[in-house]
């Protein structure tokens, strides 16, 4: 009797698991019950290893490069100086080489509210080989430093590539397992695609910039040995009227360069690369983007000129999601889809990459183009040749996760998860690449989340070559 109503009891279990799973199916995606056992969201003190400042005196800090030109045959180096100018020049040289190249740059130096800041150096290395392995040097007499980097191959169509992508960074214990787990990922990151909001100094009273020099030493360990391609957040507009900081993004556009006058952009903040098969472009959240400004015209004549037959994958990056099924920065990116969308979809857009919410998400290929104000479509529809959408603004930092969430799952929505982590976009031909998100709390191979994307331009042409 009693194994009896067990046994019925149990049955009833299985049936209502099973409901609830087909419930799940039908409304939207996975909402992963993974839970972060989440305890610090406090950034590493003054004092930690990772903000160390190097020996000697004047000695370069902060040294970081981004990618110089358009095609990828140039860097920009960026380091900073704090006691003096010192030289603006680079020097370079390939493995096996005898003489030394040199490049010169320039120095900036800026005010913040009360802050002062070293001299920050910024220097294009033009017409470096492809595919090649360059060692460089910074600095003067005893106090020079040494690394190197790795330029991509030729663009072209068949070019594997491997990008990591971090967003919304910030400083603290988390931000700093986020960036090791990325270090030792198993699929190497070639290049860091970095989705805006940086050090998150902006947190600090008076946004103490102090948190800025912390956060450039942090990222050294990275960011001097592969490029780091910008694209900036909120936490980069440091505008505050009220002491006397009236003119935005004054810290972001002094220490950190952008190749965008390569792109015929009138702005650091919106640009593009070509980089081994990709094209990469980037805008940005928190300028003028609607119909007329100067971000909206260069964007309608940037989209014509991508050659899918030179660089098969297009990827945007920008900070707000345009997709996001958050309860936090709830429809931030509605402007922007409403702009934007239907151009993503007409030129068959990859992927688009954003942060801001600090969690992690993947969108179906969806299109809610169809959409007017008055026609009442407003639901996303399923679309192949849609570009899929990546929240990936979960790097840790001090303002901890996003873990409240719309409920139930929308249906664009594929994969959510509240937890810390990196991507990586292995691209690996014309045709087929493979996107994989690493939650921090595993292991350094495991990731929690995984996608083939196919190319949409390719597929498409495919398609139709075949009917
Ligand atoms: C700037 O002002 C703040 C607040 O008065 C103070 O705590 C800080 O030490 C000052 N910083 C500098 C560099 O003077
Ligand atoms: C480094 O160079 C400076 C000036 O050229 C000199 O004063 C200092 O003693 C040197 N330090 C070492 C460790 O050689
Ligand atoms: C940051 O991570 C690195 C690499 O794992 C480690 O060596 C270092 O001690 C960490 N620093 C802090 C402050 O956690
Ligand atoms: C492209 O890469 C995918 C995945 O590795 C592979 O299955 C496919 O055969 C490749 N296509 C070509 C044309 O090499
Ligand atoms: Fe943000």
């Amino acid at each position: 009797m009693v194994e009896q109503s067990v046994y019925s009891g149990f049955l009833c279990l299985l049936i209502g698991l099973i409901l609830i799973t087909k419930i799940q199916l039908c409304v939207g995606g996975i909402t992963s019950d993974y839970v972060r056992n989440y305890n610090s969201n406090v950034d590493m003190p003054l004092d930690s290893d990772v903000f160390q400042v190097p020996h000697g005196y004047n000695a370069p800090q902060q040294v970081y490069i981004t990618q110089g030109d358009h095609d990828g045959k140039g860097v920009i180096v960026s380091w900073t100086t704090p006691n003096e100018p010192g030289a603006n020049t680079v020097l370079y040289w390939t493995e096996n080489s005898c003489v030394k190249s040199s490049a010169e740059g320039f120095v900036v130096r800026y005010k913040y509210c009360n802050y002062t800041s070293g001299y920050i150096h910024h220097c294009t290395i033009n017409d470096l080989e492809f595919d090649t392995k360059y060692y460089y040097e910074v600095g003067l007499g005893n106090t020079t430093r040494q690394f190197w980097f790795v330029t991509p191959p030729k663009p072209g169509p068949y070019v594997p590539y491997t990008f990591g992508l971090i967003g919304d960074l910030g400083q603290t214990y988390d931000s700093n397992s986020t960036l090791t787990h990325y270090e030792l990922s198993p699929l190497k990151g070639q290049t860091l695609l970095f989705v805006g909001d940086l050090s998150y100094a902006d947190n600090y009273p008076f946004h103490n910039n102090i948190r800025w020099d912390t956060w450039g030493r942090f990222i050294e360990r990275s960011a001097a040995y592969q490029p780091w391609i910008w694209s900036a957040g909120n936490h980069e507009i440091d505008f505050v009227p009220e002491i006397g900081e009236s003119k935005p993004f004054v810290p972001y556009k002094h220490r950190f360069s952008t190749p965008y006058r390569a792109s015929e952009s009138t702005s650091p903040l919106w640009y593009s690369i070509k980089r081994a098969s990709a094209y990469i472009i980037v805008m940005s959240s928190y300028s003028a983007f609607g119909k007329y400004t100067p971000q909206w015209k260069w964007l309608t004549n940037e989209l014509p000129k991508v050659d899918r037959s030179e660089t098969p994958w297009l990827i945007v990056l920008m900070h707000c999601p345009m997709y996001s099924s958050y309860v936090h920065h709830y429809m931030e990116g509605e402007t922007m889809r409403v702009i934007y969308e239907p151009w993503f979809v007409k030129y068959k857009v990859d992927v688009v990459f954003a942060g801001h919410v600090h969690a992690y998400e993947r969108s179906e290929s969806v299109s809610n183009v169809a959409y007017n104000i008055i026609n009442g479509k407003c639901s996303p529809v399923k679309d192949e040749f849609a570009p899929v959408y990546i929240t990936i603004g979960d790097g840790g930092n001090q303002e901890g996760l996003a873990t409240e969430m719309t409920q139930p799952q929308p249906r664009y929505s594929a994969y959510r998860e509240a937890s810390f982590g990196h991507g990586i976009l292995d691209i690996k031909n014309r045709t087929h690449a493979y996107f994989g998100w690493h939650r921090n709390h595993d292991g350094f191979a495991v990731e929690a989340d995984t996608l083939w994307l196919l190319n949409r331009y390719w597929k498409l042409k495919e398609r139709v070559a075949v009917s």
